[in-house]
């Protein structure tokens, strides 16, 4: 199989003149896309992104990585929305499940999260863990003004500066900002930390495969020689509109589900790895497509998990909603159904079998029931959990998320309405111009 493949099938009969009929804005978008005549199209960075980044540029990622790796135990990274989802989502998907249980290894530091919320428990059980430890910050702000980011650093510069020293502490943070403004950039220059420059003309959300994603992933140990290979053949092979371009190709069927009156994605997976992928996705879609009074709604769920406790609407609630699947080919292990003498529980008719196969045929019967309960289900398949595929995913995702922003008839780019609750914060904490 390739790496990535995506089956419309149980899709396409449920709006099939709507994606027939949208054939036509959905080469426009690519086109639109392509040479930078849309709206918003200052913001069309991420577009070659894979293809044009340098190899000194991952060279000197990999080489910061190192540097931090070897002094630190714990390093945090700082930062929110999508100065956080990307490197999150994908160090949980190569991490196994249980890391934080273990002894940090000396090789790998735990890749912890802070400034992702205004948790006062949070931020004091963050310092608890880090009080008498060995650690670092990559602190990661666009605007380099984000209020919770920007708390969460403060505490922990202070922290880090009283256990290492102020002139030890400077080696230990990195900073990745803008290449001129906001006020990370000014302190990263007065207090001489290494940065990274996040592109101007990459929004936040795409962000992933720029240092903002790039530096936690390789700090957690994963090659991302590899991740930005994937990205790279993504990114030749959606370039055209084609049949076989399948960032088109899931651009235009979830905008014919959505004519026909589906108004909600859920992004389901099969694999507990799979969860913070859905929240950077969430991010991704409901920024760049809820304007102007349109947008599919983007939830997600991680299955079997979550067929006990959504399953129930899922079957039978209001059938305003689709489903995308994303199922793992093959995991990296083999782990069978032992058989048990007494049965006590009923089980043997599993032993021998694949914990995974178990999990195929409940991902198979789940499609069935939903598609017959009126859900539209598409489903996209990866070879396996690695860098290659994520960061083919990765790009995936977010090319057709321009060509379905676009299709839709908004600016894919912007985010006026995350302002607004900003405003009201600003002015009942009483800052200064609010
Ligand atoms: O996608 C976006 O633009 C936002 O989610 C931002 O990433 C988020 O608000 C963090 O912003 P910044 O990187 O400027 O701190």
């Amino acid at each position: 199989m390739k790496a990535i493949e995506l089956n419309i099938e149980k899709a396409l009969y449920f709006a099939e003149k709507e994606f027939n009929g949208n054939k036509d804005a959905a080469r426009q978008a690519i086109t639109t896309l392509e040479e930078g005549t849309g709206a918003g199209n200052d913001f069309l960075g991420w577009v070659k992104l894979p293809s044009e980044t340098s190899q000194e540029l991952l060279d000197r990622i990999n080489a910061t990585a190192k540097r931090l790796q070897e002094n630190c135990d714990y390093v945090v990274c700082v930062g929110i929305g999508g100065s956080y989802l990307g490197a999150k989502a994908v160090n949980t998907a190569l991490a196994d499940n249980f890391e934080y249980y273990y002894a940090p290894n000396p090789k790998e530091p735990k890749v912890l999260y802070a400034g992702q919320n205004i948790g006062e428990e949070y931020t004091a059980e963050l310092e608890k863990l880090l009080t008498g430890k060995r650690f670092g910050i990559i602190v990661i702000s666009k605007s380099g003004t984000t209020t919770e980011p920007a708390i969460a650093f403060r505490i922990l510069k202070e922290l880090l500066e009283k256990q290492a020293g102020k002139t030890a502490a400077k080696d230990l943070i990195v900073a990745i900002t803008d290449e001129k403004k906001g006020a990370l950039r000014t302190l990263a220059t007065q207090e001489g930390y290494e940065t990274y420059v996040i592109p101007d003309n990459v929004g936040g959300r795409f962000s992933v495969l720029t240092p903002v994603g790039l530096l936690p992933i390789a700090v957690a140990g994963h090659d991302i020689n590899k991740l930005m290979a994937g990205a790279v053949e993504m990114e030749k092979s959606t370039l055209r509109p084609n049949e076989d371009n399948i960032a088109e190709t899931y651009a235009r069927m979830r905008n014919a589900l959505y004519q026909s009156g589906k108004k909600i994605e859920i992004l389901a997976n099969f694999d507990p790895k799979l969860h913070y992928f859905a929240e950077w996705w969430k991010q991704l879609y409901g920024e760049s497509e809820g304007k102007d009074g349109k947008g599919i709604f983007p939830a997600a769920v991680d299955f079997t998990t979550d067929l006990h406790s959504m399953g129930q609407w899922i079957q039978e609630g209001e059938r305003t909603i689709f489903e995308t699947v994303i199922s793992v080919a093959e995991p990296a292990v083999e782990r069978r159904v032992p058989s048990d003498e007494a049965n006590l529980d009923g089980l043997n008719y599993l032993a021998g079998k694949r914990i995974d196969e178990v999990n195929k045929m409940a991902e198979l019967g789940t499609q069935m029931a939903h598609v017959d309960g009126g859900v539209p289900n598409m489903r996209i398949v990866i070879k396996s959990l690695d860098e290659h595929t994520l960061g083919g995913l990765i790009y995936f995702f977010e090319k057709a998320c321009g060509i379905s922003g676009y299709m839709l008839g908004v600016n894919p780019f912007n985010q006026p309405g995350v302002e607004a609750y900003k405003k009201n914060m600003f002015t009942l904490l009483k800052k200064p111009g609010y």
